[in-house]
């Protein structure tokens, strides 16, 4: 009944502007190292980076927390061009084997081991969740900081050896490898105006605390030894594959199960959201055309308030308003995130093409069509979680 009401309100996704990502096909095959690659962001990557190069190899370095899925890969598992690798990117010895190619001989994973050593890396791999880091912050120092870390260190180790290279010379140069952290617009804090890459850093949650230390380092590998690191700052994701403690997966499947959505505080505060392709596709971008030691932030200027947002999601799913109940403010809760995307859309050509009403139905549409997905998550570890969270609140 719910899917028949839907399915008549659909649009599909609808193109905001089009704006072609330029040919840059002309740079020699990559061999990524997607790390975080089971997750919402990462999945969605590596599904599109699969179907975008053709020649682009992808090993998926994962530890599959709680948040990491292999469902979310299973049609792409047997693909000769892609292999995941179970394990922790804060793990020193299996990184450097990895870098080395030991680790794809050892385990045969290919005739040649030097092919699959990784030229790029991206970086998603992360625990992801404000308010889990709001419960403890330990696990987030280790794999958002130190695990970086690990992974700049391997990959100066092995790509630079013990000579640097001048950052001042021709960025050409350094191509082709890339270390692309995958980083958000948190980094930057609660703001009125808008945020450009020069913009102070001002983290109010663990979370974004631990991005920005890892930013900070990158930073300082590209400073210090002209590793060859980009950085990007995107808004909030919406999207298939997104687990359900996030706002919209959440309330999409709570709708689902006529159960009520909880709204933090006065449910004013403001995100800025994005479909996952069009974040997916910046990434693209910047790992052909973007430059070492820059920063660039990602977004599609579509803010909503949380109410406006649930109030458009709950009447998109015909389901009714009084769905939404209030209840108390996340601790240190950010106002409002705002991005500027003048210096991807000038330096890169670079814009986003879905837009929000569009994202928001093929995303209810996802979750209507992969029920088995988000209930076998809704009935594990999940269920404790959603209690600790929400059921003195
Ligand atoms: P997610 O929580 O859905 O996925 C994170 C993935 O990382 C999971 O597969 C998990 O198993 C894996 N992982 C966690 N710790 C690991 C470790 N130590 N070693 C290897 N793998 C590990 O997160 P997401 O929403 O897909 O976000 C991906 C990245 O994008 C994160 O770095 C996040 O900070 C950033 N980001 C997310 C958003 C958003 O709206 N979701 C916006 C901007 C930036
Ligand atoms: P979230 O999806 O956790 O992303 P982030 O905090 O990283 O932006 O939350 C998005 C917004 O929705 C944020 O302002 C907090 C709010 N929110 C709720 O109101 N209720 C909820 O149950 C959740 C998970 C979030």
């Amino acid at each position: 009944m719910v899917r028949r009401d839907l399915r008549t309100k659909t649009q599909g996704l609808s193109s905001k502007t089009q704006y072609p990502i330029p040919k840059t096909q002309n740079l020699r095959p990559k061999t990524l190292l997607v790390t975080g690659g089971a997750g919402f962001i990462g999945s969605n990557f590596i599904h599109y980076i699969i179907t975008e190069h053709s020649d682009w190899e992808i090993t998926n370095l994962d530890k599959l927390t709680y948040a990491g899925n292999l469902e979310n890969l299973q049609d792409i598992e047997n693909n000769p061009r892609y292999r995941f690798i179970k394990g922790d990117i804060a793990d020193r010895k299996l990184v450097g084997a990895l870098f080395s190619g030991e680790y794809f001989a050892a385990n045969s994973l290919t005739p040649n081991t030097q092919d699959l050593r990784p030229n790029i890396v991206v970086n998603f791999a992360a625990e992801s969740h404000v308010d889990r880091s709001i419960l403890d912050a330990s696990p987030f120092i280790e794999t958002n900081i130190k695990g970086t870390q690990v992974l700049l260190e391997a990959a100066r180790t092995h790509w630079l050896g013990s000579k640097t290279q001048d950052p001042t010379s021709n960025t050409q140069d350094l191509r082709p490898n890339i270390f692309l952290q995958v980083s958000t617009d948190e980094v930057y804090g609660s703001t009125e105006g808008k945020f450009s890459e020069e913009s102070p850093l001002s983290p109010n949650s663990p979370y974004s605390a631990s991005k920005t230390a890892a930013d900070l380092l990158c930073h300082a590998y590209w400073k210090t030894y002209h590793l060859p690191v980009i950085v990007t700052r995107c808004s909030n994701n919406l999207g298939p594959f997104q687990f359900p403690e996030k706002l919209i997966p959440l309330a999409i499947t709570n709708a689902l199960e006529n159960k009520p959505i909880p709204i933090y505080g006065d449910g004013l505060n403001v995100r800025d959201w994005i479909y996952v392709l069009d974040h997916c596709r910046a990434l693209d971008l910047v790992l052909q055309k973007g430059k070492p030691g820059e920063i660039y932030n990602i977004a599609a200027n579509q803010e909503k308030t949380n109410l406006e947002l649930i109030h458009r999601l709950l009447d998109v799913m015909d389901k009714p308003q009084s769905l939404i109940k209030f209840v108390a403010d996340r601790p240190g809760h950010d106002r409002r995130y705002a991005l500027d995307i003048t210096k991807i859309t000038r330096e890169l050509g670079w814009q986003p093409i879905y837009s929000f009403g569009g994202a928001l139905t093929a995303t209810v549409n996802w979750y209507l069509d992969h029920e088995s997905w988000w209930r076998q998550i809704k009935s594990g570890d999940y269920a404790k979680y959603y209690d600790r969270m929400y059921s003195h609140r």
